[in-house]
């Protein structure tokens, strides 16, 4: 290494990068390098801006940013004449209901499309009943008729535990078995994502010991905090130009903190959140009908009133 190290104190070092021998970097040179970077980037920071409008997600915003850079880096290396793998980039996510996997898989789609590693980038759902069949040999052919439409795009399994469900002699193994010769044969024409609950994922790939080492990318989509769904809430509210009183929104978040953290374990998250706005928009607008201020005002308003928060409701 020819770059000076400096000591500082004890354990620390610093090593100071290009001393002396560049010519100094003129501000116009910088904001040119800088503009370039930006240009060549711009798929990543599109995504960035992206995932930004979703609240938290940590491991997923630097898992993307890390799939982006390995893509790049084997691009400059490809051009230079060295050796770039194709890896696939089947994926694993792991977390509770509405914790954002779907909304996710359908912006990757997009990146992926915009960084030419999948030629459509569409989304193709599915669940155990769309891949199993009836007969021998039906499974097989109703999971490669999937496998088409997601040709060039993303196909995403989710509840994938229940392919396991049955054992050896149930036919989600013949999808199984289908979807993992896929991923081999047309390892580069789809991406695979498998969703699912955290707890019954991991029980799935223990009993399919051939399938983890197939994932090399395996998200974890965490509960959300009360803070979170309070700000995910912020956020789909001003989406449909709302807004909520204080009142409102000192009800809504002692509502949420209840809900999140009462025993029921199929508390919906995001999902959750969506449901209890569209239903106080809803309940406003029966409000706001015979009332003949409607100015603007009023009519984004989200009063307390307008919250009708049933135990019922909780899921
Ligand atoms: N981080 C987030 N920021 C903003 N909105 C979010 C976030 N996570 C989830 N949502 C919203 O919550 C709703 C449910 O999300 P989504 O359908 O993607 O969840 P899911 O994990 O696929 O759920 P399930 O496992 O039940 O299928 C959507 O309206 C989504 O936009
Ligand atoms: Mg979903």
């Amino acid at each position: 290494m020819n770059e000076p190290i400096a000591i500082k104190k004890q354990r620390q070092i610093n090593i100071v990068l290009n001393q002396g021998n560049d010519k100094p970097k003129t501000d116009e040179s910088l904001s040119q390098g800088k503009e370039k970077a930006m240009e060549q980037h711009l798929p990543l920071i599109k995504m960035e801006q992206e995932l930004n409008r979703l609240v938290g997600m940590e491991d997923l915003k630097y898992h993307v940013k890390e799939i982006y850079a390995w893509l790049h880096i084997n691009k400059c290396r490809q051009e230079m004449g060295m050796k770039a793998e194709k890896q696939a980039l089947h994926m694993l996510f792991k977390g509770n209901p509405g914790t954002g996997k779907t909304t996710v898989a359908r912006k990757l789609g997009t990146l992926f499309h915009e960084m030419k590693v999948l030629s459509k980038g569409h989304l193709i759902e599915a669940e155990r009943a769309d891949l199993v069949g009836e007969y021998i040999g039906h499974t097989a052919q109703k999971t490669r008729e999937l496998l088409k439409k997601a040709h060039g795009g993303i196909l995403f399994i989710d509840e994938a535990y229940s392919l396991g469900r049955g054992g050896e002699k149930d036919f989600g193994k013949e999808a199984i078995d289908t979807l993992v010769k896929a991923m081999e044969d047309q390892q580069h024409e789809f991406i695979l994502i498998l969703a699912g609950y955290p707890k019954e994922m991991d029980r799935f790939l223990k009993l399919n010991p051939g399938l983890p080492s197939r994932f090399p990318v395996i998200i974890s989509f965490p509960d959300y905090s009360v803070e979170e769904l309070m700000e995910i809430s912020k956020r789909m509210l001003a989406e449909r130009e709302y807004v909520l009183t204080k009142d409102c929104e000192w009800k809504m978040k002692q509502h949420i903190d209840r809900v999140r953290n009462s025993e029921n374990s199929s508390f919906s998250n995001g999902r959750y959140i969506r449901n209890m706005i569209e239903k106080a928009v809803r309940r406003q607008s029966v409000r706001l009908l015979n009332d003949f201020r409607q100015d603007r005002k009023a009519l984004m308003t989200i009063q307390s009133d307008d919250l009708v928060l049933e135990e019922r409701d909780l899921i």
